[in-house]
């Protein structure tokens, strides 16, 4: 699926994040299995990750995230027509942990509801927000993407249970003045969806029920690095961009090496890159608000800012956005 934006501008007028306090670092599992911090380094760039508590779930830490960008956007839960909540690992199968939420900040007239695509659960729910915003069925959506998969990770499998790490970030897309998204590329290959995948927890029945995450390191690497690649090329030709002209590169932190990989492709210089899976690991649909949260902070995103965002996970699937940031501009109500 591709397209560019068309009619009204829509745009992120509101950020938050929410990382676990407790820290994992690399030394600590290599007293859990046979690993090391050098390795871990050398083949990934991640030297810790944050791990959600026993009584954490996903609303949990989704919350403190949704409130930060509804304060941000200068909106109340009230306000609120539509929650996505982007998560492979909900509080529970149902109700939705975005209904979860959506009671919670007390958003009364919200549609609220789960989507699931792997890592690539944000990108397709912005795209999905963008969609209803751009057709009048909403104005003021929340868009949360995170993941605990600390909770669905064998603690024993040295080559998946160094990726991954827990966190949320969260938007607020609202109807602007000018600016905003550009356009979506968004895409799946189902065939490739058994290289990472959670077996036993749906409705099929196996012999051997696998409750924990199961994947194929060297297949999905191989998968990242051509769609990180593909995908931004795509949504930059059906914008009419070029990648001189992105200020601001939001890849999915899954693996420095992955990340390296697409920008070097792509040519883009390291400086536009945001890169923060050395201090989170993967947080699957947490991943792309969270470096949007810490770009952000460290002042790299400006009125007019150029920013491409590509994700990329279990499905397979893959999304890239390109937005013109806007720093709020918001059309008052
Ligand atoms: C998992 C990944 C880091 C492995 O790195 P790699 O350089 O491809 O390493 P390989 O798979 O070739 O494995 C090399 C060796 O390291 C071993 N190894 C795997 N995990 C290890 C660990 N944590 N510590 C030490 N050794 C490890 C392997 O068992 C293998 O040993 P062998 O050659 O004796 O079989 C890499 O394939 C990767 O990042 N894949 C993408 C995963 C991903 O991003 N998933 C989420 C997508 S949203």
């Amino acid at each position: 699926m591709i397209g560019s934006a068309n009619g009204r501008p829509i745009s992120i007028t509101g950020l938050g994040c929410y990382v676990p306090e407790r820290i994992l670092t690399n030394d600590e599992l290599a007293e859990m299995v046979d690993t090391s911090d050098e390795w871990i380094v050398e083949r990934t760039g991640i030297r810790e990750r944050r791990i959600a508590a026993p009584e954490q779930a996903m609303s949990d830490l989704a919350l403190p995230a949704c409130k930060q960008a509804l304060e941000q956007a200068g909106l109340d839960g009230a306000d609120l027509d539509l929650i996505i909540m982007a998560t492979v690992t909900p509080d529970m199968a149902f109700p939705a942990t975005a209904a979860i939420l959506g009671d919670q900040l007390g958003a009364v007239d919200a549609a609220c509801y789960d989507l699931s695509a792997g890592c690539t659960g944000f990108m397709y729910a912005l795209a999905q927000a963008y969609g209803m915003l751009a057709g009048g069925l909403a104005e003021r959506a929340l868009v949360v993407g995170g993941d605990v998969l600390s909770k669905i990770l064998d603690w024993t499998d040295r080559s998946t249970m160094v990726l991954f790490g827990d966190g949320a970030g969260a938007v607020v897309l609202q109807n602007v003045e000018a600016g905003g998204f550009l356009g979506f590329e968004l895409g799946a290959e189902g065939a490739g969806g058994i290289h990472l995948w959670l077996p036993g927890s749906g409705s099929r029945v196996f012999d051997d029920p696998e409750k924990y995450v199961k994947m194929n390191g060297r297949e999905v690497f191989k998968f990242a690095t051509r769609v990180l690649v593909s995908s931004a090329e795509k949504v930059l030709k059906e914008c009419g961009k070029s990648v001189e002209d992105v200020d601001v590169y939001v890849p999915h932190q899954a693996n420095v090496r992955i990340i390296d990989h697409a920008a070097r492709k792509l040519g883009i210089p390291e400086e536009r890159i945001v890169v923060n899976v050395d201090r989170y690991g993967n947080t699957s649909s947490g991943s792309i608000p969270l470096a949007l949260a810490d770009a952000e902070a460290d002042g790299r995103l400006q009125k007019g800012s150029l920013v491409l965002m590509t994700g990329m996970g279990a499905g397979l699937t893959w999304g890239s956005s390109l937005i013109e940031w806007t720093n709020g501009g918001m059309i008052a109500a």
